[in-house]
């Protein structure tokens, strides 16, 4: 990460940065109507936000031109994202739904700590690159489909008789 000397940003500060960066991806660029119906603000609050962004180098916005991130306001994008995605393929991995995974994993990806979200990363990246799904991730499925531990840890190959 980039070298930054100001304070990190407010989780509704980050909000900001996200969904600035979703509508520039989604349509080539965001204006101050739009950011506020996305985030379900007023006009004159987003305006106010995207003074305090500017000032603090994250976005660059000029009245009736619509907002654009800089350099840090686009690092700090990636990072969300990439925070986000971790968050909601963990929570889908311990089976909560996708609606559930989505709306949650918007809401920590603002308080978790780097260290968390490094290490959460790389968890679900072990788990997802392995060449079988991880015996205790079965045992978790099972677990929650019948709330018992699996009997013991069989091999998976076929019995004697056969
Ligand atoms: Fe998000």
């Amino acid at each position: 990460m980039g070298a930054d000397t100001t304070k990190t940003l407010s989780a509704s500060e980050e909000s900001y940065i996200e969904t600035i960066d979703n509508l520039i991806r989604e349509q080539g660029y965001a204006r101050v109507t739009e950011i506020a119906a996305a985030l379900n603000v007023k006009p004159p609050s987003v305006t106010n936000m995207l003074q305090k962004l500017d000032e603090q180098k994250y976005v660059t916005y000029k009245r009736y031109r619509g907002v654009i991130l800089t350099k840090k306001g686009k690092s700090l994008a990636k990072t969300l994202e990439r925070r986000h995605n971790t968050l909601k393929r963990f929570f889908i991995m311990i089976g909560v739904s996708n609606e559930n995974a989505e709306k949650d994993a918007c809401k920590i990806e603002h308080e978790i700590d780097p260290e968390t979200a490094k290490k959460l990363a790389k968890f679900v990246e072990s788990v997802q690159s392995a060449p079988r799904t991880p015996p205790f991730l079965e045992h978790f499925t099972q677990y929650l489909e019948t709330g018992e531990q699996p009997k013991e840890c069989k091999p998976k190959t076929q019995t004697r008789e056969s």
